[in-house]
């Protein structure tokens, strides 16, 4: 089988478990912890701003607490030495790619660190607590919310990952439940563009049937595996 020129990777809150950052879904998880409707909503948010600045306030304060693990390192590693596309979507809101070495990531469902003006719009990087009402540093409004997409609202940059889709030859999920749309949907995307599908996880998905090949275990194993076999092609 000829090398896959464009490969397209989906990682989800399951590549970070074993940094020590809650999934979501699983036991003990973070929809366990929170209600969802509180933290993860536009209306959430209206209702009461200071619960929800503060969740993400403490999620952004605990990437200070937490490093790439295997898997980070070696999507990194496959980016910088394959010879063909390799595009990175995450729904992760956390920094580990980067801090792993990935150059380029896209974070569909934004990110803790960068917060967004709802005065002007602006997206600005951002380390800090909200908590306080920080103004903007463009406008100077003290209108900024954490930088995530929430349930009922438009995940970033859906143009271009459709696009990638269109024209991959492999697409690999890692790491992620495919419980939430349009992330879940996006194996049926690519299986109609031609491509083989794989999928690393800890347990089968709610997708696993659509894949072509599902590896069970962790990813801090099973990411570098299949990144030292692509780069044996
Ligand atoms: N290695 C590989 N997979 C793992 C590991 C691990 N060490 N630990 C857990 N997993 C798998 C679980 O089996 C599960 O299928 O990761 C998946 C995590 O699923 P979720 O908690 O549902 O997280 P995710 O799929 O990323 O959630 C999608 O939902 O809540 C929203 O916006 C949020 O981006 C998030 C989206």
């Amino acid at each position: 089988m000829a090398p896959p020129r464009n490969i397209v990777i989906l990682t989800g809150a399951g590549i970070s478990a074993e940094s020590g950052i809650d999934t979501f879904r699983s036991a003990g998880g973070l929809w366990e912890q929170h209600r969802v409707e509180d933290v993860a909503t536009p209306e959430g948010f209206a209702r009461d701003p200071d619960l929800v600045l503060g969740f993400y306030d403490m999620r952004r304060a605990a990437l200070a607490d937490v490093a790439p693990n295997a898997a980070h390192r070696a999507l990194a590693r496959l980016q910088a030495a394959y010879s063909g596309e390799v595009l990175l979507v995450t729904q992760n809101v956390d920094d580990l790619h980067e801090r792993g070495g990935a150059g380029q990531v896209l974070h569909m469902h934004g990110e803790l660190k960068s917060a967004l003006c709802t005065a002007c719009g602006t997206r600005s990087r951002w380390d800090r607590a909200l908590i306080e009402r920080p103004p903007c540093p463009v406008c100077a409004a003290p209108m900024l919310r954490p930088d995530v997409v929430w349930f009922g609202e438009m995940p970033y940059e859906m143009g271009r990952i459709y696009q990638a889709l269109e024209v991959c030859d492999l697409f690999v999920s890692i790491g992620t439940s495919g419980a939430v749309y349009p992330a879940a949907g996006f194996v049926q995307e690519a299986r109609a563009a031609g491509a083989h599908c794989l999928e690393l996880n800890l347990e089968p998905s709610e997708g696993s049937h659509l894949f072509h090949e599902t590896r069970l275990g962790p990813a801090s194993v099973l990411v570098p595996e299949w990144v030292d076999e692509v780069l044996a092609c």
